[in-house]
């Protein structure tokens, strides 16, 4: 798993600095890019894919495991009513940012669903980007990727009652690469701007899942990654020159660097991203 380190240098670089690549919402990860080219309706689509999912209606209580800075927990609040959200997430800047805006209906706590121990069960699980933070990268090599992703899975079956569902989106591994500059773009975007995480293989996610929650359904959104990055670099260097100024120089170069490589390694397909629907199996 990453670490609370890990996770600082990931996510609490500066709350200023992502505001001015990610979208209004602040949602760091894919978007869903259906009849649109534009980055803020691509991740309200994503959203409301999640929403239909994960069976999410107003009365019901909704856990959002790794919340990011609350874009999917304000979307169900303030957009489809939803009276009670909490959220988790090991980003000490994320958790001031949602304490700070205190809107109805939201909570969160500053804990890894390691140690997370909710007072009451939920009936809609959303998990979105934060599956690639499970299980180290020796851990995975170690061959203990399914016990780990599998205690994942039966935590988040404890937490919910009977007929819950769970909408689930990760970074999944695809095809390996074989030139250097590929193999060079993969492991450094890891290595330095997502340290202790690596992705997981969309069959260990599947067989992880058994017995605690069913797969009904999987989508593979692998060009939806591209243009997401694309977006987000546009972004960042339309900002560059503030960047370099209040940031440094090596910020600037490592996200260029990182958004760029992003682009490559999905439309080239050496990782892409799955959605699945997954409900609680009673
Ligand atoms: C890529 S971000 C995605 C955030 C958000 N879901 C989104 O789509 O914008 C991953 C999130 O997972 C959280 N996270 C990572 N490891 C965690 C852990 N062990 N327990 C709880 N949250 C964790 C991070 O703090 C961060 O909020």
């Amino acid at each position: 798993m990453s670490t609370k380190a890990d996770i600082e240098v990931t996510y609490d670089v500066s709350n200023e600095f992502f505001r001015l690549w990610l979208d209004s919402r602040m949602i760091y990860s894919c978007a869903v890019f259906e009849d649109t080219d534009d980055l803020e309706e691509a991740q309200t689509k994503k959203l409301a894919w999640f929403h239909e999912k994960a069976r999410v209606e107003p009365g019901k209580r909704v856990l959002d495991i790794g919340c990011g800075w609350g874009g999917l927990m304000e979307f169900l609040a303030l957009e489809k009513g939803v009276r009670d959200v909490s959220g988790i997430t090991l980003s000490t800047a994320q958790y001031e940012a949602i304490r700070e805006k205190a809107v109805p209906g939201i909570s969160v706590d500053l804990i890894s669903y390691l140690d997370y121990q909710p007072a009451k069960r939920f009936d809609a699980v959303i998990s979105i980007g934060m599956f690639e933070h499970i299980a180290t990268p020796e851990q995975v090599r170690g061959g203990e990727n399914i016990r780990v992703y599998r205690d994942y899975f039966r935590r988040a079956w404890e937490w919910t009652n009977p007929g819950a569902w769970f909408g689930l989106q990760s970074v999944i591994g695809a095809l390996l690469p074989r030139k250097r500059e590929d193999i060079a773009d993969l492991s450094w975007g890891t290595s330095t701007i997502f340290p202790g995480a690596i992705t997981p293989r969309l069959e260990a996610i599947i067989a992880s899942a058994n017995p605690y929650w069913e797969v009904m359904e999987v989508r593979t959104r692998r060009e939806h990654y591209a243009k997401t990055a694309a977006a987000w670099h546009r972004r960042l260097q339309q900002n560059e020159a503030l960047i370099r100024e209040r940031w440094g120089d090596q910020t600037y170069d490592d996200y260029d660097r990182y958004l760029s490589g992003c682009v490559r390694i999905f439309e080239k397909n050496f990782q892409s991203l799955a959605q699945l629907a997954l409900r609680r199996v009673d």
